[in-house]
């Protein structure tokens, strides 16, 4: 045999020569939940290890996070139903729950990117990601509010503001909006391809937060389609956005491999909460070693194309890169 592929991998520092892929923390954000309260945790049973948190929590496990080299925190708010109504009028508020985190962060932990979720749904009392008008989701009266929020949070100290809402055209008014208020070094980071998936079960339970009535299907993409996303990211991309988003991540890796072949953009993907809670509920029955997936999982969302992943197991690859596994 003149060619044998298994010289390349006869030991460690061999396949360490050859490696196409890096994961690091400097790839990684956490996503955290916010409530209100003082010392205050409460853990999400769906997502073991993951709570709500209140604001002082948030602050000292961010700090650590970042100690680890996580690179940033992407927040979103739990508030009670007394703060929600249709239009979601809590989510502009400059004393909001999410303002106040998103200063407290800035000043407490500086280096930390801060990345703000836009989109209704926190804050509705229908649960949907838009303002719903005779049982629809109407494009055009959300997307002022969009902006509106975008502004709070950006004034609040936000780095990057995330639109997860898939309105049309709101990344072009968030981006005008934010440049008229004098933000224009806040980033865009686009929910560009991001599909109505069974995956987001247990985020929905963290943050009280599913449709009250209906689905998301008539904003979010159908998970059959693939060319769709190049509408999506052409447009993205005109209105100005500075990260594209694709999610969810493992069912989703084509669509990753897609958007880069298309883009030169940074593209960002997000390991959702149904992704983690599989990986944790197969480990919890010994039935997968976690670490060791869970660095595959990330490595192929890197090597599939993304720059950034949005995971819940932050804190945790971030340790175990640390510790040298990877
Ligand atoms: C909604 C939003 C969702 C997630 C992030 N932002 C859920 C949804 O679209 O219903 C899901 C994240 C996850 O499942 O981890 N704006």
């Amino acid at each position: 045999m003149l060619v044998r592929p298994r010289r390349n991998r006869i030991s460690s520092e061999i396949r360490g020569l050859v490696r196409e892929t890096s994961l690091s923390a400097q790839h990684l954000v956490w996503p955290l939940f916010v409530q209100e309260g003082h010392k205050r945790e409460t853990p999400i049973s769906s997502m073991p290890g993951q709570s709500r948190l209140s604001v002082d929590l948030v602050v000292e496990r961010a700090k650590a996070a970042r100690d680890l080299g996580v690179a940033g925190v992407a927040l979103f708010p739990a508030l009670p139903d007394s703060l929600k109504d249709p239009r979601g009028k809590e989510s502009t508020n400059p004393g909001g729950l999410l303002q106040r985190t998103v200063s407290e962060l800035k000043s407490k932990v500086p280096d930390l990117v801060v990345i703000t979720d836009v989109a209704l749904d926190p804050y509705s009392s229908d649960g949907h990601d838009g303002v719903v008008i005779d049982g629809r989701i109407d494009n055009d009266v959300t997307v002022p509010i969009l902006a509106e929020m975008a502004v709070a949070q950006a004034r609040a100290g936000a780095d990057i503001v995330a639109p997860s809402d898939m309105m049309d055209g709101r990344v072009g008014a968030i981006r005008r909006a934010l440049d008229e208020n004098g933000f224009s070094q806040v980033g865009i980071c686009s929910y560009c391809v991001k599909y109505a998936s069974g995956f987001y079960g247990p985020f929905r339970e963290a943050l009280d937060s599913a449709p009250r009535s209906g689905d998301k299907k008539t904003y979010q993409m159908d998970p059959a389609n693939v060319r769709e996303a190049l509408r999506e990211v052409r447009l993205d991309e005109a209105e100005g956005a500075d990260y594209l988003l694709v999610k969810p991540g493992l069912p989703y890796l084509d669509v990753i491999r897609f958007v880069r072949e298309h883009t030169s953009l940074p593209i960002v993907t997000y390991h959702v909460s149904g992704e983690f809670a599989m990986l944790k509920a197969a480990a919890q029955n010994g039935w997968l070693d976690y670490d060791r997936c869970l660095i595959e999982t990330l490595l192929g969302f890197r090597r599939a194309g993304a720059d950034v992943i949005f995971t819940y197991a932050a804190v945790e690859a971030a340790k175990l890169l640390k510790g040298g596994q990877g």
